[in-house]
């Protein structure tokens, strides 16, 4: 099997995965125990913490651990929205992009029916943000402003440094959804000026269902769930001891090795690019973009059965979003960029990771031209 969908989840690393197996094993205590086998618990999980915090250039303090980057994501936009709209009611808007993970739309649609206004940066066909669009939106009505940092179908990447300077200056809180940014490019939260990002362990070779929140320091969010005081009361319940610790691992793997692997990963998105745009595919997407992504469409060939043909194949790829595929509606994001339905269907998105070599590249773009012809003429 050939494995081209990283934007979807990683592999786990398997120093991460022995991790995980240990602290399952070795670690009996619940966190919130003061006896040593509490205290064991605790400590495991301030190390994972310590470890993400420095992949994302965080203080560890500021760190909350959720349970992936859905969670996350609802926790900064209700959090931030109310605890906006507690100090000030004229803090009603909410202001973000179409192209936001469903995640980060869905807490959107919820505040928006409990009052909030949505306001919806315009988008240019490759994805770019309009700048103007947002600058001309984020006013002292502003309560939240959540803009990705990168794009999980597209790759795209969005310089956010001078909206969030706009945001503070009008007393907006900025959050952003950094995760299919993470581990792709360096992330400095603090250089960033965000005041919440968005981070899952799945995404960077470490456990599904485990995430973290970066809240600046001193930003006591609106809890989504009551009744315990875990995580500052913000996050209750009792820690996924075993994930955070192979969260932290994989966090602190992307420390020592991120920067190769970016190398390695973009050489071979490049060499797949390159060889399929000679067979004719178009990029959807901008220049500016992560550089494990590719996103293409073949003129006359359904994505999904091109997924479904490669899968037969051994190989494994995309049509969007997880959540989307499966469904035969176009991605929301394509249809965002003004493409028609029928244009939409035909994107496939491959996604490259730190295991995958050129041969597997080569052996792809081989298998392609027939797969393709066989679509078309069917
Ligand atoms: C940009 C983005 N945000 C949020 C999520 C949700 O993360 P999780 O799967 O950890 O809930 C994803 C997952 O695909 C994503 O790509």
């Amino acid at each position: 099997m050939i494995y081209f969908d990283h934007n979807a989840t990683t592999p786990m690393h398997p120093e991460a995965l022995e991790m995980m197996h240990c602290s399952l094993r070795e670690v009996v205590g619940n966190p919130s125990s003061v006896h040593r086998f509490g205290r064991q618990a605790r400590g495991a999980i301030e190390r994972a913490r310590t470890e993400v915090a420095a992949l994302i250039g965080a203080y560890s303090d500021e760190l909350l651990f959720t349970a992936g980057g859905t969670e996350s994501d609802h926790l900064a936009l209700h959090g931030a929205a109310w605890l906006q709209r507690h100090k000030d009611s004229h803090r009603r808007r909410i202001v973000l992009s179409p192209l936001e993970h469903p995640a980060v739309l869905g807490a959107a649609q919820a505040l928006g029916k409990a009052g909030f206004e949505l306001v919806f940066a315009k988008v240019s066909s490759d994805g770019t943000l309009v700048q103007q669009s947002l600058i001309d939106a984020i006013d002292e009505s502003t309560a939240l402003v959540s803009l990705q940092l990168a794009n999980h179908e597209l790759g795209n990447l969005y310089p956010l440094g001078l909206l969030v300077e706009h945001a503070h200056h009008v007393g907006a809180l900025f959050h952003t959804d950094a995760v299919q940014a993470a581990g792709k490019v360096a992330v400095d939260v603090h250089a960033l000026d965000v005041d919440l990002a968005s981070f899952s362990a799945h995404k960077i070779y470490g456990p599904k269902g485990a995430g973290a929140l970066y809240a600046r320091r001193g930003l006591l969010l609106e809890p989504l769930l009551a009744g315990g005081h875990q995580e500052r009361g913000q996050r209750p319940g009792t820690e996924n001891v075993a994930a955070l610790v192979g969260f932290g691992k994989a966090a602190k793997l992307g420390v020592a090795h991120a920067a190769d692997w970016r190398e390695h990963v973009t050489a071979l998105r490049d060499r797949f690019e390159g060889g399929a745009a000679k067979l004719g595919a178009r990029v959807n997407g901008s220049k500016l973009r992560v550089g494990n992504t590719c996103n293409l469409a073949f003129d006359g060939v359904d994505g999904e059965l091109l997924v479904e043909s490669l899968d037969l194949a051994g190989v494994a790829a995309s049509t969007g979003a997880a959540c989307t595929s499966g469904s035969r509606e176009p991605s929301p994001v394509l249809l965002a960029l003004g493409q028609s339905r029928r244009q939409a269907l035909l994107a496939v998105r491959f996604s490259f990771g730190r295991e995958n070599s050129s041969e597997e590249v080569d052996h792809v773009l081989h298998i392609l031209p027939p797969i393709i012809e066989r679509i078309r003429s069917a």
